[in-house]
């Protein structure tokens, strides 16, 4: 049997997961466990780049953890675990930041729309995408499956990879983005314009992950559409119709477009996306309540993942290390 091909993912621990992390990445985690040998992480280190309230940074952890059992990600296959668990982490980064220039990370345009809200800039912030990078390299993933907002940020992974591979000898793979076509970016049900996101203040606008059947109903039915009160898909003219046909597409297993040509009326059409949506987070919701009432089990889980993450993480780090020319420790 050839050996399974690596696949490694992080989300970071900032409240509630969204629908839109769940259709643009997380489902998408959970087929490829089928095929692959599968690291998942909370990225706790990457949430530090943002002011957060270190109980509030602990609870979300431990709850981001939760969720990813509660999608479906199975901790016999997958190795589910928080990055700061695995020290080689932040270690490769520190490689990774002698390999990467300022001036490639000031063009990422994350970087450059989080700096622009704030007046004073985090140098984290700045080499976020490093540690990501390092998350990745330390795996030798062959496949990152992100959304569609993650994709620059892979690309500078890959170039990482190549160019200190070139400087000091083969070390890392060069990972590809896998990058779900359908509903890659869901969009905020208000603010059809922005992308759905735990991180922007929109309670209507915004489906979590959790929320019950009558929330997720009356989020959808106050959805912002347009007065023309024709179901076609346009997502230039028609952003918030375009984006309640995509959610019901993606719910479905259908096009866009298939779905427009079975609806006339914007209220039916409200209707069974409210429907789709419930149904399609209705195991989710079910499996959390139950991890819920078995906290030590989730201890547990990621404590072997950590473990499971070292034992490769370790002898990545040792190899690049190596390769620049740091001085191992005497035995
Ligand atoms: N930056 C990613 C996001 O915002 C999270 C992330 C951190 C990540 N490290 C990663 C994603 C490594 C994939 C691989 O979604």
């Amino acid at each position: 049997m050839a050996p399974m091909s690596r696949v490694l993912s992080g989300i970071a621990p900032s409240g509630n997961f969204t629908l839109g992390n769940y259709l643009g990445a997380l489902r998408h985690w959970v087929a490829l466990q089928d095929d692959n040998e599968a690291f998942y992480c909370v990225v706790d280190l990457h949430a530090l780049t943002d002011s957060i309230d270190p109980a509030a940074l602990q609870a979300n952890t431990c709850d981001a953890a939760l969720n990813m059992l509660a999608i479906g990600l199975d901790p016999h296959r997958s190795a589910i675990f928080v990055q700061s668990h695995v020290p080689e982490h932040p270690r490769l980064a520190w490689l990774l930041e002698c390999t990467a220039t300022m001036g490639e990370l000031s063009r990422m345009t994350q970087y450059k729309e989080k700096a622009e809200r704030h007046e004073t800039v985090r140098a984290g912030l700045f080499t976020y995408p490093v540690l990501m990078a390092a998350d990745i390299l330390l795996y030798d993933a062959a496949a990152v499956p992100v959304g569609d907002d993650q994709r620059q940020h892979i690309e500078l992974a890959r170039e990482l990879a190549i160019r200190f591979n070139h400087r000091y000898g083969e070390t890392f793979t060069v990972p590809e983005a896998i990058i779900p076509p359908a509903a890659a970016r869901v969009m905020d049900l208000q603010h059809p314009e922005r992308k759905m996101s735990k991180s922007v203040e929109s309670p209507l606008g915004t489906i979590s992950l959790l929320d019950s059947p009558d929330d997720i109903a009356k989020k959808v039915r106050k959805a912002v559409t347009d007065t023309d009160g024709e179901v076609r898909y346009d997502q230039d003219a028609k952003p918030g119709l375009a984006n309640l046909l995509d959610l019901l597409a993606a719910a479905t297993d259908r096009t866009p477009q298939e779905v427009a040509g079975a609806y006339e009326r914007y209220g039916d059409l409200k209707n069974d996306v409210a429907e789709a949506l419930s149904e399609l987070l209705r195991p989710v919701r079910e499996l959390r309540a139950e991890l819920e009432g078995d906290p030590s089990h989730v201890d547990q889980v990621l404590a072997e993942g950590a473990a499971r993450a070292h034992a490769v993480a370790s002898a990545t780090y040792v190899r690049a290390a190596g390769a620049v020319g740091l001085l191992p420790p005497a035995p």
